[in-house]
């Protein structure tokens, strides 16, 4: 651990955890910022570059969790993540958590945290704060310091009642983690496209209701699998021209889950009846989710599902993945316990999180 305190476990601090991604990137010169390399530069190192704007009496600590770039995020990954994060949120010392992402998979990181870490956030009047760049840190206009600086503020500040949570801050707006979903290529607010946020510093009143609505809701974390213990699901996207055989093979190498990103309100190829039918009867589970983009998924529309069968709700490919992979282990979890609980009891309360509109 990097650090500027000398006793971080007795100073009260934000703890800054460093993942890497453009936030940490580095171009071969500033005119070629699209050249880069994400997960160069050590957390450290970012702060420093902010140093001078971090308000009077703040403490910060650092940890370097990874310096990846997020394509390459990995469930052991997440579990390190998951675990840091619990165990800092129960550090009275820590005040808050920022943690620096790479935006391509940071969709997925989001909805892991508020599934496994959102209660006891929330229950400990803690903010954990993800953000990140669509800049490497050297471009001319790298958006990474004031994105940094950003998650620092709503860390630390109390923001008139916004509660203790899983949030993300960007290009001067938040959002919660669990609303966070990549549909932009370059533009600086790529990562926040799908969620009605707040800009950072000046809550939107509408906004806090539906916040304070999704932590209601969610009144039990889910366990952190440990690295073998991360069930294996897969996304099949739905498309013209799609054969039964792509279902088929994934059945051969055995996945546990499957989670359909289909054409329109989530229906699938005709081709897929049959061999998704064969998958459910050996026990694969199964999710519906649309690969439009945005809207919800209901079940039995357009078809009737087959038995066991899920529909996403709201949560789009990525999330639902996560959020099966999450329910599996849970359901393996509680049966070690003796508890008669299947991962559609666990899918289903993380579908009727209410959506903030
Ligand atoms: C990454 O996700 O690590 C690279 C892309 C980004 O951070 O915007």
């Amino acid at each position: 651990m990097s650090t500027n305190l000398k006793n971080p476990e007795k100073t009260p601090h934000i703890l800054i955890l460093g993942m890497g991604g453009t936030i940490a990137g580095l171009a071969p010169s500033p005119e070629k910022p699209l050249e880069y390399k994400a997960g160069q530069v050590g957390v450290g190192s970012l702060i420093s570059h902010i140093q001078s704007a971090i308000p009077e009496g703040l403490s910060l600590v650092s940890e370097q969790v990874a310096n990846i770039n997020s394509r390459n995020l990995s469930d052991d990954l997440l579990s390190l993540l998951g675990e840091t994060v619990r165990k800092s949120l129960l550090d009275p010392s820590v005040h808050g958590i920022v943690i620096t992402h790479g935006t391509d998979t940071i969709e997925e990181t989001g909805i892991f945290l508020q599934l496994t870490c959102g209660q006891l956030s929330h229950e400990l009047g803690k903010r954990v704060i993800l953000t990140g760049a669509m800049l490497p840190s050297n471009a001319p206009d790298a958006d990474g310091p004031s994105n940094l600086l950003d998650a620092i503020k709503w860390a630390s500040t109390p923001i008139d009642d916004c509660p203790g949570g899983i949030y993300a801050v960007m290009d001067g707006r938040a959002c919660m983690a669990i609303d966070l979903a990549k549909r932009h290529t370059t533009a600086l607010n790529a990562p926040l496209q799908s969620s009605p946020s707040s800009s950072a510093g000046l809550i939107n009143p509408s906004w806090l209701f539906g916040v304070k609505a999704v932590q209601a809701a969610w009144i039990e974390d889910l366990p952190i699998p440990t690295g073998n213990e991360w069930p294996w699901v897969e996304i099949l996207t739905s498309h013209a021209g799609a054969r039964s055989e792509t279902v088929a093979h994934w059945m051969d190498i055995e996945v546990k889950g499957i989670v359909l990103a289909g054409s329109g309100i989530g229906g699938f190829h005709d081709s897929w009846q049959a061999p998704l039918a064969q998958a459910v009867a050996k026990g694969v589970a199964l999710v519906r989710t649309s690969r439009t983009g945005s809207g919800s998924t209901f079940l039995n529309i357009p078809e009737k599902d087959l038995p066991g069968c899920l529909a996403s709700g709201s949560l789009t490919a990525p999330r639902a993945r996560i959020a099966l992979q999450l329910s599996l282990n849970a359901e393996k979890q509680a049966k070690k316990m003796g508890k008669p609980l299947t991962w559609q009891d666990f899918f289903a309360r993380i579908v009727v999180l209410p959506v903030i509109k």
